[in-house]
């Protein structure tokens, strides 16, 4: 058709985008593959949250035959869809799901070369009140010949070959990585594509905006008190940061890398080593962040130098622009580290 033609006709659909990268990377294509499955599990798990409130609303109401504890929690839902669309992928050894106490391995037929952690539907406590909740995952290439187990996945978040989230907010979007810069993509729901929208995207050197679970302050450390302080009642004429939160890690982090900003889950009294846990949530998003030109740390050390000790393990995280975090980091010098 002509210019005027109201429809791009020749859009970059993620699976386009993946299979291009692909090609460039003279791959194999099983990474192309194991992207491919996991975009058609997050477009499941995207169809599953939008549908939810209604599953449930037809359960009260009675014309369906559906009660809270027959239709499969979102959760669960989600988590059997990955590991199922994964292990189907035949690119996958190792899964690492937040939902699983042991990390999962592929069976021998079908085996790939990739470990995945993943956290299938991330936010879970916005769930029932409708706020965005998302999917985060991050790839490795498993590099021993020995038998595929959970000390695969003990590798730093530096290994990371590609990673992602999906964000299922206002719209479906995902933002994926292969090192080689962030890109988004939005979902079109009449043509079940991910559309490429952002491309290689930046955050901010400097933002405006401070998000943290500020109820826990009475537990804060004496460096987190010290900078939320100053950017609440900033002494150098600026004006103060906006503050907000909303209890989904994917939402507050692709809001602090569009509008820029600083996230924090420190450390606290109550939690030490903070709550977000460092192999499906801290390293890919780390990644991403950095990609994008962002800082992501512990307080102590670059969130992907940690060595992880075990799947689950959790690690404070505090990222977002450079300028933002840098000056988080010069109130932890100020202060005595905690041992
Ligand atoms: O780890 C799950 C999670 O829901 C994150 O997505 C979010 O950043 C965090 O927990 C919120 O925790 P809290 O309710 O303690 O602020």
């Amino acid at each position: 058709m002509s210019d005027q033609s109201p429809f791009d006709v020749d859009v970059i659909t993620l699976t386009r985008f993946v299979m291009e990268q692909g090609r460039k990377a003279k791959g194999t294509g099983e990474l192309t593959q194991l992207l491919n499955s996991m975009l058609t599990a997050i477009k499941a798990i995207s169809s599953a949250v939008r549908k939810a409130g209604l599953a449930h609303m037809y359960g009260i109401a009675g014309t369906m035959n559906v009660t809270g504890d027959q239709v499969k929690k979102l959760d669960v839902l989600s988590n059997d869809l990955v590991i199922n669309m994964l292990q189907s992928s035949y690119s996958t050894c190792v899964l690492v799901s937040e939902e699983n106490k042991e990390a999962l391995i592929t069976p021998p037929e079908r085996r790939g070369k990739y470990v995945v952690c993943f956290d299938p539907l991330d936010g879970s406590s916005n769930i029932d009140c409708l706020a965005s909740i998302g999917t985060i995952f991050a790839i490795y290439r498993k590099t021993t010949e020995t038998e595929p187990s959970e000390k695969d996945a003990l590798v730093p978040g530096k290994d990371i070959v590609a990673a992602g989230y999906a964000l299922y907010g206002s719209a479906t979007l995902v933002a994926l990585t292969t090192g080689q810069g962030v890109n988004c993509f939005m979902l079109d729901p009449a043509v079940g594509e991910f559309i490429l929208v952002d491309r290689n995207i930046k955050m901010k050197k400097k933002g405006k905006i401070y998000s943290v679970n500020e109820g826990y302050a009475k537990y804060f450390d004496p460096d987190v008190t010290e900078y939320l302080k100053k950017k609440k009642f900033p002494e150098d004429g600026s004006e103060p940061y906006g503050s907000r939160y909303v209890g989904s890690m994917v939402a507050d982090v692709h809001r602090t890398l569009i509008y820029g900003g600083i996230f924090m889950y420190p450390a606290n009294k109550k939690s030490p080593k903070g709550k977000l846990r460092l192999l499906y949530e801290c390293n890919p998003i780390a990644f991403i962040v950095e990609q994008a030109g962002g800082v992501a740390t512990t307080g102590t050390q670059r969130v992907l130098d940690v060595q992880p000790e075990s799947i689950h393990q959790r690690v404070p995280c505090i990222l977002g622009s450079p300028d933002d975090v840098e000056e988080f980091l010069a109130c932890v010098q100020k202060h005595p580290k905690r041992s």
